[in-house]
């Protein structure tokens, strides 16, 4: 069943995962905190190591913290690495409390979840499934689920009148959390959205955390911008002046990491390649012809 109802499983620690997680930019508090929730959440014991050799004993606040539901929120626009943080910060807790981590992957809108009732389903199986796994889990082993593209189930408040079916949805992924909640396994959750302002707030409340992302400010993308061009032989002020072209030149939105790593950075290597080596000119028209992608809207 878990073969087609998630995407290729990731087992953490992973060299791979380990790259992807040190290339991104502009994230670093994000996964400070998320590493850090995360590894208390999924090591539980660590905590409790802790408490006894500073307190000479379990607190009460040590056992209250443990039972925070096992859930975190990563909204915000397209292209900023909500999906690449969501599969590969685990790592960081894999390496640093010598776990293994398996990742499951249940993206709701390549599964053509818009269907009346198939979010629900979805869901509702996604969950067993966890559950069972969770209950499987040798002792150094977690699990976390990553529910991607849940714009659909996130929604709530301002659609005012949501379908019952919708509704439905959000019933499933509250019912499946609070299950989880329940069996205090290291399980976690993570729930990728392009929008929190529209997160329902029953979901909300539950996380441990939510995290908002956003599009590179100028000294991201001259992060970007810099590593990606070293060796090209361009000057600093070329740089910068690429900076500018790919902020917000009067559309009221710049250019998503995503556009830059996958669509203006690969233009200009094609746009060079055979001939000529990579100017600025040669990275000022690939900028123009890739526009930024528009901030994400609701329909
Ligand atoms: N903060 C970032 N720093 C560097 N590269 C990024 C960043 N965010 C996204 N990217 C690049 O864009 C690609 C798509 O990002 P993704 O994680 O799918 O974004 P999202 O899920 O927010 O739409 C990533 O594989 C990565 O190459
Ligand atoms: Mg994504």
């Amino acid at each position: 069943m878990s073969q087609d109802l998630f995407d290729d499983e990731l087992e953490l620690p992973d060299r791979s995962a380990q790259q992807r997680l040190d290339r991104l930019v502009g994230l670093d508090s994000v996964k400070a905190a998320l590493v850090a929730n995360a590894a208390v959440l999924l090591d539980p014991s660590a905590l409790r190591a802790w408490s006894s050799a500073a307190h000479g004993s379990v607190l009460p606040i040590v056992e209250t913290f443990a039972e925070r539901t096992p859930l975190f929120v990563l909204a915000g626009d397209v292209g900023t690495g909500k999906s690449t943080l969501a599969e590969t910060f685990a790592q960081q807790v894999a390496v640093d409390r010598d776990i293994n981590v398996s990742v499951l992957r249940l993206s709701l809108r390549s599964r053509g979840a818009g269907a009346v009732g198939e979010m629900t389903r979805l869901l509702g199986d996604a969950f067993d499934e966890v559950i069972r796994r969770g209950r499987g889990l040798r002792s150094g082993d977690a699990l976390v689920l990553i529910i991607d593209e849940a714009d659909a189930i996130a929604q709530s408040r301002e659609f005012g009148q949501m379908h019952h079916e919708d509704r439905a949805g959000v019933n499933a992924l509250i019912r499946g959390i609070d299950t989880l909640a329940a069996e205090r396994r290291p399980v976690l959750v993570v729930m990728c959205t392009n929008r929190l302002s529209a997160l329902d707030p029953a979901v909300r409340r539950r996380a441990a955390a939510a995290f908002e992302f956003t599009r590179p400010d100028d000294a991201h993308r001259l992060e970007v911008l810099s590593q990606a061009l070293a060796g090209c032989g361009l000057s600093s002020t070329e740089i910068e002046k690429l900076v500018d072209l790919t902020g917000d030149t009067g559309c009221g939105y710049g250019y998503t990491y995503s556009d830059l790593v996958h669509r203006v950075l690969p233009d200009a290597v094609l746009k060079a390649f055979p001939d000529r080596p990579i100017t600025i000119d040669v990275v000022a028209d690939a900028i123009a012809t890739n526009p930024p992608t528009p901030p994400f809207k609701s329909e």
